[in-house]
C-alpha cells in the first residue's frame, strides 16, 4: 500500500518524507489556498518545490472544466516535472481529458469520485489513479469504506490497472480499514500516518526496558 500525504505544506511533506514511508503527495486548490499559495506562477513553482522534496508521484489539479482548457493546463502541469500526475475532476470533460492523457502516456488522477459508476468510468478512460473521497461520504452518513470495497470488487473483476487512491482519509482507522480492503494507495494528513505509530504498551514497554537497563549499568 502506498502512502501519500494530502497537503501543500512543505514542512509536513518534509517530515513525512524523513519518516521514510512516503510514496507521494496529493494537493488540491483548497490545500494550496490554505498555505497561502495563490497566483498561477506561485502555484506552479510550489509543485516543483514539492517534487524536489519527495521521490514519488505528486498530483497537481487542473482548475479548468472545459476539455480543451484541461488539455492545455494538464500538459503544462505534466511538463513541470516527471513526478507530476495530472489531477482531473470526475466530470464529462474530465473523463475525455483522462482518455486523452492516458493515450499520450501522461499519468492521471481522477478526483471527486463518490460512486462505483464514476470509478468504472475513470478506469475505462485509463486513469492511473482514481480518488474516492471516503471522509466526505462519511460526513453525509454514507459509508465511505463501502465505496472502496465496491471499487476493489469491480476493478478485480476486470483486472483494471487503475490504482484505487483512498482520499479524504481523516484518521488512522481509515488507513487501516483501507489497507484491509485492498486500496492501492491512501492519502491523508500527517496525523493519519503518525497515528499508526502509537500504542501505550509500546511506550510503557520501552520505558521499562530503559529503566531496567539503567539498573544494571
Ligand atoms: C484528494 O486528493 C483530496 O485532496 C482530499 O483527500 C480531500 O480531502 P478532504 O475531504 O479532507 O478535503
Amino acid at each position: 500500500m502506498k502512502f501519500f500525504i494530502d497537503t501543500a505544506n512543505l514542512a509536513q511533506i518534509k517530515e513525512a518524507q524523513e519518516l521514510g514511508v512516503l510514496d507521494g503527495v496529493t494537493t488540491n486548490p483548497s490545500l494550496m489556498a490554505k498555505e497561502g499559495i495563490t497566483g498561477k506562477e506561485n502555484i506552479l513553482k510550489h509543485y516543483v518545490d514539492i517534487c524536489n522534496i519527495v521521490d514519488g508521484d505528486v498530483s497537481a489539479e487542473v482548475i479548468s472544466t472545459d476539455f480543451d482548457e484541461m488539455v492545455k493546463e494538464g500538459e503544462e502541469l505534466a511538463a513541470l516535472h516527471e513526478q507530476i500526475v495530472v489531477k482531473l475532476p470526475m466530470i464529462k470533460d474530465g473523463v475525455k481529458a483522462c482518455k486523452y492523457f492516458s493515450d499520450k502516456g501522461i499519468r492521471t488522477n481522477v478526483t471527486l469520485v463518490f460512486s462505483p459508476g464514476q470509478a468504472l468510468l475513470a478506469a475505462k478512460a485509463g486513469a492511473t489513479y482514481v480518488s474516492p473521497f471516503i471522509g466526505r461520504l462519511d460526513d453525509i452518513s454514507t459509508d465511505g469504506l463501502n465505496l472502496i470495497a465496491e471499487i476493489r470488487h469491480i476493478y478485480d473483476n476486470y483486472a483494471f490497472d487503475t490504482q484505487i487512491l483512498a482520499a479524504s482519509v481523516r484518521h488512522t482507522m481509515h488507513v487501516i480499514d483501507c489497507a484491509k480492503l485492498g486500496a492501492d494507495v491512501m492519502t491523508g494528513g500527517l496525523a493519519s500516518i503518525e497515528g499508526l505509530l502509537k500504542h501505550p504498551l509500546t511506550d510503557s514497554g520501552l520505558a521499562k526496558f530503559l529503566e531496567d537497563y539503567k539498573k544494571g549499568n
